[in-house]
C-alpha cells in the first residue's frame, strides 16, 4: 500500500517531464519555422537550375493570389484557356530529358547569361514560378533542339523569352494586344491566354534587334501553333508543354514518351496539339476557331495517303 503513492508520484513526474519535453520540442520547431520563413522572405527563390526549384503552390489561373503557371501556357492551346499542358507545375524531378552539351562558344554563353539575367530582372521577383518555368522550357527546348537537329541556341533563347509578357495581368495583356493591333478575328477577351506570345513577338525585337526573326516567330506561335510550323516552332511549342516542372498527367506523359523515344518531331507536335484540343473540349471551354482550323488542316494532312 505504501508503494502506491510513490508509483503515482513517479508516473506523475514522468508525464510532467514528457510534457516539458514536448513543449521544448514544439518551441524549437516553431523557432526553426520562423527562421526558415525569415530566410525565405529575405531571399526569394533564385536558381537557374530546374533541379533545385522549390516546391510551389499552384492554383488555377484567375483565382491565384500570387504566381501560378497554368493553362494559358497552352501552347496546345490551341484552345483558349486550357489544355493538359496547363496542369499545375510540379517541382522538378518527375521527368528529365538530357541529350548532350551544345558546346557553345564564349559569345553564345555570354548572350544566354545576359538574357537569363534580363529575364530575372523582368520577372523573378514578381513571377517566380513563371521565371523558373521559362528557364526550364529553355533547357528542354535546347535539349530537344539537339535531338531534332535544330539550332540549340535559338531554341534556348526562345525558351528564355517565350513568356515575357506573362508578367502582365490578363487585362493588361488584352489592352497591350489591342494597342499592338493583334487581331484573331474574335473578341480578345475570349482568347486572352493566347495573346502573350503574340505581343511578346511584336515587342521583343525592339529590345533585342540582334536576334533573328525565327525566334520571334517561335514565340508568337507557342500558344496557338500553326499549320506550317518550323522545327524551331515545334520544339518551343512542345518544350513548353512538357518541361520537367509540369505534372506528369497522362497527356503530358504521352508527349514526353514520344520525345524520349525520339519520335518524329511533327508527330510529337501533333500529339501535343491534339491533347490540347481534347482537353479544351473535355473541360467544355471556349475553343478558338483558329485552333480548329489548324487541327483540321493537320488531321487532313495526316490522313493523306501519300504523306
Ligand atoms: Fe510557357
Ligand atoms: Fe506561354
Amino acid at each position: 500500500m505504501a508503494h502506491k503513492p510513490d508509483k503515482h508520484k513517479k508516473a506523475k513526474g514522468k508525464s510532467k517531464e514528457k510534457a516539458a519535453l514536448a513543449k521544448r520540442k514544439a518551441a524549437s520547431a516553431k523557432a526553426e519555422a520562423k527562421k526558415v520563413a525569415k530566410k525565405k522572405k529575405r531571399s526569394p527563390a533564385k536558381t537557374d537550375s530546374v533541379a533545385e526549384v522549390p516546391k510551389v503552390a499552384i492554383k488555377v489561373e484567375g483565382v491565384e493570389a500570387n504566381e501560378t503557371l497554368v493553362h494559358d501556357e497552352a501552347n496546345t492551346a490551341t484552345a483558349v484557356g486550357a489544355s493538359p499542358t496547363s496542369e499545375p507545375l510540379h517541382d522538378a524531378g518527375a521527368w528529365s530529358f538530357e541529350v548532350g552539351d551544345p558546346a557553345y562558344d564564349l559569345r553564345a554563353r555570354a548572350l544566354i547569361a545576359r538574357l537569363e539575367s534580363d529575364l530575372a530582372d523582368h520577372m523573378e521577383r514578381s513571377k517566380p514560378v513563371r521565371y523558373l518555368h521559362s528557364i526550364s522550357v529553355a533547357h528542354t527546348a535546347e535539349q530537344m533542339a539537339l535531338q531534332y537537329g535544330v539550332d540549340p541556341l535559338h531554341a534556348r533563347i526562345a525558351g528564355i523569352l517565350h513568356d515575357w509578357d506573362k508578367v502582365l495581368t490578363p487585362a493588361e495583356q488584352i489592352a497591350l494586344a489591342s494597342r499592338l493591333g493583334v487581331n484573331l478575328g474574335v473578341d480578345l477577351h475570349l482568347v486572352q491566354p493566347l495573346l502573350h506570345g503574340l505581343t511578346a513577338a511584336k515587342r521583343l525585337p525592339d529590345l533585342y534587334p540582334e536576334l533573328p526573326s525565327c525566334i520571334w516567330q517561335a514565340i508568337a506561335r507557342h500558344t496557338i501553333g500553326a499549320v506550317d510550323m518550323t522545327p524551331l516552332d515545334m520544339v518551343l511549342f512542345v518544350a513548353d508543354s512538357i518541361e520537367p516542372r509540369r505534372r506528369d498527367v497522362p497527356a503530358i506523359h504521352h508527349v514526353r514518351e514520344l520525345v524520349s523515344e525520339s519520335a518524329p518531331l511533327d508527330e510529337v507536335y501533333w500529339a501535343s496539339f491534339y491533347h490540347g484540343v481534347a482537353y479544351v473540349i473535355d473541360t467544355e471551354r471556349y475553343l478558338y476557331p483558329g485552333t480548329l482550323d489548324i487541327y483540321n488542316h493537320l488531321a487532313l494532312h495526316r490522313m493523306a495517303p501519300n504523306r
